[in-house]
């Protein structure tokens, strides 16, 4: 089917009490084990390229991916820019087929948040695709302090903007290899007091799968990126399948080992979304 917008995966999760998986891709390997869970668990996916990933692949080369998987997939696939930086690169991901994109202006004061927010805003919806914003900071495992995010100001971010999804800083970290305490469910509540959007979760990977399970029910968290979990997923399915015959070299028959088990732990992730 055509790719999909990210409001148009959100909006139904938001009524219906699911949330939806922002994965973290690096190669097509994991791109095509993500898109094949989501098949099987007859769920959307998000397929996001971050800095990292577009550190390695050009641009308009994983848009080009993106769009060929969500294309011949069975169930809706987003294609989206995570952590875009500049309003110049998300430009150059609506250039490049993108059907979503994230401006991150959570370092920058309020005030420049909200214009350059609303600017890449503006022109995600001119272009008919959809845009998610960042207000209060979400910090790195062992970097970076995170600023949770205040409620006020999530409600005069998410007005001013018009952004479709709005990432908030309520105990989420980054990189975290294995389960915190959760969130602060007392700041969810109040920030989904005041704003009528879609929420979104970075650091998903830190949030225990029953906290993810309830939150996704029960609250207008329609979204958790995960990213760590499974870059771990991948890194173990590659060792064995590198250590396995010590003979094979050929890249794509050691790659091609890493796809059912990332795709067994991508179901688990999705599963703990509904
Ligand atoms: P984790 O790698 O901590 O799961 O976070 C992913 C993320 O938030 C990408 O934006």
């Amino acid at each position: 089917m055509p790719i999909v917008t990210l409001a148009e995966v959100l909006q139904p999760a938001l009524k219906q009490g699911y949330a939806v998986a922002g994965l973290v891709c690096l190669g097509w390997e994991d791109m095509c084990a993500y898109t094949r869970a989501a098949e099987q668990e007859n769920m959307p996916v998000i397929l996001q390229a971050g800095p990292g990933c577009r550190e390695h692949t050009p641009l308009p080369v994983l848009g080009a991916m993106f769009r060929a998987l969500g294309e011949s997939a069975t169930v809706p696939v987003v294609a989206h820019l995570d952590h875009g930086y500049s309003i110049e690169e998300c430009r150059e991901a609506i250039d490049c087929g993108f059907s979503s994109v994230m401006f991150d202006g959570s370092r920058k004061p309020l005030a420049q948040n909200i214009e350059e927010t609303a600017a890449v805003a503006a022109l995600a919806h001119q272009a008919g695709i959809s845009c998610e914003g960042e207000i209060g900071f979400v910090g790195y495992a062992e970097g970076e302090s995170s600023a949770g995010t205040d409620a006020q100001e999530a409600a005069e971010f998410a007005i001013a903007t018009r952004v479709d999804a709005m990432a908030i800083s309520v105990g989420n970290v980054h990189l975290q290899q294995s389960e915190s305490d959760g969130l602060d469910i007392d700041n969810i509540r109040a920030i989904e007091a005041c704003c009528d959007i879609p929420l979104v979760i970075h650091g998903g990977s830190g949030v225990p799968a029953l906290q993810r399970k309830e939150l996704a029910k029960t609250t207008k968290i329609c979204k958790f990126n995960v990213g760590t979990e499974l870059r771990m997923a991948f890194g173990k399915a590659l060792r064995q399948s590198v250590s396995a015959d010590q003979a094979r070299f050929d890249r794509n028959a050691i790659l091609k080992d890493t796809i059912d088990p990332l795709c067994e732990a991508a179901r688990k992730v999705l599963q703990s979304m509904r």
